[in-house]
């Protein structure tokens, strides 16, 4: 555990359609029921000017969004996020879920986008420093099935298509390589959960990693 804080930070990550947020929710319970007193949050949101943000963020707009803003609002939304919730929260010894955190700009601005991973690299120093997620569960699944969840929740009436979740195919392996590279690159705080198999599948897995990263706390 990081010596400055008395909580954790647990972050939650995966391309649309790995069913986030039910897992998020039964993470809560699970943490809850060892005894932490948890707080569930997102990004890009979780304070009033970073939800505002986040409006922005997704909604459509004529002649889309230029990267480096869209990566600028996301830090901007991110630094009131730290400040205001995520560092008082850790500080008084609670634990956070945070749904997406810095690892998602790198998928989705410097892999995604093509903006490359150094120039997020300099952002998350700039405003982070050493700060990062204690643990980061990767909800993994190739892109074909992440879309057809997105396309039937859209026909079954359950929202809208954002911004992001308009995009092409290709943009979507970019995002789900991203990922898999910082997995790689940082083994010691992610674990990697299959996302395909139906959701009491990946549950089990969920329970399996949170359970054995505790006990290695
Ligand atoms: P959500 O729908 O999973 O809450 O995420 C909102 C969208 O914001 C999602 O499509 C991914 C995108 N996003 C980024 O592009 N970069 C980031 O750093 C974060 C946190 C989210």
């Amino acid at each position: 555990m990081n010596q400055q804080r008395q909580g954790c930070l647990i972050t939650v990550e995966g391309i649309e359609g790995a069913g986030k947020s039910s897992h998020i929710e039964h993470l809560r319970e699970r943490l809850t029921e060892a005894g932490k007193s948890v707080v569930v949050t997102r990004e890009p949101g979780g304070t009033t000017l970073g939800e505002e943000i986040r409006g922005l963020l997704l909604s459509h707009r004529e002649g889309g969004m230029d990267a480096d803003a869209e990566l600028l609002l996301i830090f901007a939304a991110r630094a009131e996020h730290l400040e205001r919730v995520i560092r008082p929260a850790l500080a008084a010894g609670q634990w956070v879920v945070c749904d997406r955190f810095t690892e998602a700009s790198y998928a989705y601005q410097g892999a995604g986008r093509g903006m490359g991973m150094d120039r997020v690299g300099v952002l998350e120093e700039w405003l982070q420093g050493a700060f990062r997620p204690d643990l980061t569960l990767l909800f993994d699944l190739p892109v074909e099935i992440g879309m057809g969840r997105i396309a039937k929740r859209a026909d079954q009436g359950g929202g809208d298509i954002d911004r992001f979740e308009q995009e092409h195919l290709s943009f979507w392996e970019r995002v789900r390589g991203g990922y898999l590279e910082l997995a790689r690159r940082h083994p010691d705080r992610f674990r990697l959960i299959d996302a395909a198999p139906p959701i009491e599948a990946v549950r089990a897995q969920v329970d399996e990693a949170v359970t054995a990263w505790l006990k290695d706390l």
